[in-house]
Order: structure tokens, then C-alpha cells, then sequence
């Protein structure tokens, strides 16, 4: 695993801004590019104060030395890095990479789904399979033909694109379900299927392909902080055995998966969550009426572990 910080951080050299909330980094980084494999991950921290969040290696390319992150501003600390995360700017940590590596070989049709947000971490998983010589069905789904991102991507590995929006405004109207039914509708040889996405969406898709017997792959993200199998936090309940995502997974068979306990942990915290963003954005206000060469550090920043302590 490549260690926390080089002393001067991580330099990000590209940004691009798909939505109000969502936005991809492009960080130099090139041994974490050298060991980054499809379904890995990263643990992050923005700036010295910053709380420790898992990303998933959205991209790498080994050649440019760059990892890409796509990240999504829920609460305190991604909507904190959307708004100090800007070329020429650096990460102060990014630990990684993390997880068990998604086994791509020996699969000759595969099916690669991914929900919103989904749609980045699933795309090396999706590039993987075809350069291990896998005919891959691409299913995107997303809310509205505005939120669409990384379609070009995936049709330069597809060798199917089914895109889904929830009010037809691009490709089919419907979930991403719909578009597994689809595909299992035109295919009677699939080997397997990858959803990440929302827990409930991952949930859906699991229940499409029960019926047909097909594996089916979920990459689940609980709640995580140290990202090594010792905290407990990241626990999930999979057939009749408990492990930890963070180094047993993230990837679990989705037919498997206790769907409603990962939800429920995922809520666990939601009060302490929502006051940490009412602090940050109270200090936000505060921060624009101040000179201007007031830093980060100089902001009242909640203790990570208050945030997110599991077990
Ligand atoms: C393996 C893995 C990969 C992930 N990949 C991505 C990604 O590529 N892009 C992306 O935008 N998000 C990803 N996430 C989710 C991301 O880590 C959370 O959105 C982020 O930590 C939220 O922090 P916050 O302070 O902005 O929001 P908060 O208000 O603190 O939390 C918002 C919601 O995010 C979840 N969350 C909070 N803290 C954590 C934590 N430490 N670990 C995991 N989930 C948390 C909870 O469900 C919470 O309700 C991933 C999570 C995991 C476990
Ligand atoms: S984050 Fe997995 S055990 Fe701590």
C-alpha cells in the first residue's frame, strides 16, 4: 500500500465539473497509477484537518502517472473539496490502493452496470473485462440526460451501450433493472453482472438476475476510517457471515448481500453528518466576510472520528 503523503501533496492537473455536485480530479500520482487495479480504491484526506474518505480509482493511466477520482458533494467533506479542490491545488493524503482487486479474466460476456455516481467507479471494471477479451454490455443509468457523463468512455469499450434515464429524455426510459432485462432479453449467455450504485439500486439489480442464476457482483461502500479490517466501521452481513469491505471486498455476490442492514448502517449517523455540514458552512460564511489569507487550518474542523466512528 502507497503511504499518506510525499510532504508536498498530491498535485491535481485536471478537473472537470459534470453536474452541480458531481465533479472528476485527475491527480498526479504515478505509483499509485503503476499499482491501481479496476475495483480498488483510495482513502483520502483533502487537507492536513481533513477527514479520511474512501474514492474509488474512477481511472488510471499509467503512462500519464495520473489517478481519477470522480467524487460526489454529499455532505461536509466533498462539497469542502469541491470547493478547495482546484487545478493547480494538491491532495494532502490519498492512501491506497485498497481492496481486492475485481477478478476480471475468464469471463466471456459480461454485463457492467452502473447508477449515477456508479457509472465512474464501474468504468475500469468495464475496460478490464475487454482487455481480457470479454464481450461487455454497458448499462448507464442516470435521473435525466443533463446528469449523463463518461458515455464516450464507455462506448470505447462496450461492445453494447444500453443508456437509461428515469424520464426518457436519453436512451430508454426506466432503471437500470430494466436495462439488465433487456440485455438478458437479446443475451442467454451472460456470465456475470457488475452493479455499483446506491445500496437500493444494487439491491434491484441483484433481484433482476436472481431468477436467471446469473452472478451477479455488488461493490458495496459503508461507512469506512482506517480502511484496513481494524476499526470494525465498514462491517456488512454477507449469506451468514459478517465481513469487512474494506479488505474483504468491496465487491460481494449481490445475490448474497443483507441489503437492509447496509442501509441502515449507512444512516447510523446521519444526525452528527448533518451538523458537521451546518458547521462547516456556518464557517464558510464566516470565511467570506475574513481577509483573505485565512486558511483552512485556521477553521473550527470536526474531528473525522466524531463523523464517521464505527464498529
Ligand atoms: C469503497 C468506497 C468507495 C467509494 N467511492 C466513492 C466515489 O468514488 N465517489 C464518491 O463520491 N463517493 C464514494 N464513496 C462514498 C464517500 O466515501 C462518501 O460519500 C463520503 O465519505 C461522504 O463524506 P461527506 O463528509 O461528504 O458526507 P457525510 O455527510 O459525512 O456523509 C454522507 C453519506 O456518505 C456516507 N459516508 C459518510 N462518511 C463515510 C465514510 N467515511 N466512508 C464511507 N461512506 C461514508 C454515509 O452514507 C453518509 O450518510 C465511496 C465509499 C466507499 C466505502
Ligand atoms: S474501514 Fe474496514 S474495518 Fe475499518
Amino acid at each position: 500500500m502507497i503511504g499518506v503523503n510525499s510532504g508536498a501533496g498530491f498535485g491535481i492537473l485536471a478537473r472537470e465539473d459534470f453536474s452541480e455536485l458531481t465533479y472528476s480530479l485527475v491527480i498526479d500520482h504515478p505509483l499509485m497509477a503503476k499499482a491501481a487495479q479496476p475495483g480498488q480504491f483510495v482513502i483520502v484526506m483533502s487537507h492536513e484537518c481533513g477527514e479520511r474518505i474512501p474514492l474509488t480509482i474512477a481511472d488510471f493511466d499509467r503512462a500519464n502517472g495520473t489517478v481519477t477520482l470522480v467524487v460526489q458533494a454529499v455532505g461536509k467533506s466533498t462539497k469542502e473539496m469541491q470547493q478547495l479542490c482546484q487545478v493547480g491545488t494538491t491532495l494532502y493524503g490519498l492512501v491506497g490502493p485498497m481492496g481486492v482487486p475485481s477478478p476480471l479474466a475468464g469471463k466471456k460476456k459480461v454485463v457492467c452496470v452502473g447508477g449515477g455516481l456508479g457509472v465512474a467507479p464501474i468504468f475500469p471494471q468495464a475496460r478490464g473485462f475487454k482487455e481480457n477479451g470479454a464481450y461487455v454490455i454497458g448499462i448507464l443509468g442516470f435521473r435525466t440526460e443533463k446528469l449523463i457523463f463518461w458515455a464516450e468512455k464507455f462506448k470505447a469499450c462496450c461492445d453494447e451501450l444500453i443508456l437509461c434515464t428515469d424520464d426518457g429524455s436519453a436512451g430508454i426510459k426506466g432503471f437500470v433493472s430494466d436495462g439488465i432485462k433487456l440485455a438478458i432479453e437479446r443475451h442467454h449467455d451472460i456470465d456475470e453482472v457488475v452493479a455499483i450504485g446506491p445500496p437500493i439500486m444494487m439491491k434491484a439489480c441483484a433481484e433482476t438476475t436472481r431468477p436467471h442464476a446469473i452472478k451477479t457482483v455488488v461493490s458495496l461502500n459503508p461507512i469506512m476510517v482506517d480502511g484496513t479490517g481494524m476499526c470494525g466501521g465498514c462491517r456488512v452481513k454477507i449469506g451468514d457471515q459478517v465481513k469487512f469491505a474494506c479488505v474483504d471486498g468491496p465487491d460481494f455476490d449481490g445475490h448474497k448481500v443483507d441489503f437492509s442492514d447496509l442501509m441502515m448502517r449507512l444512516r447510523r449517523h446521519a444526525e452528527e453528518e448533518k451538523s458537521a455540514l451546518e458547521r462547516w458552512s456556518k464557517n464558510c460564511r464566516i470565511m467570506k466576510q475574513s481577509p483573505p489569507d485565512l486558511q483552512v487550518d485556521e477553521m473550527e474542523l470536526p474531528d473525522p472520528f466524531d463523523e464517521t466512528g464505527g464498529g
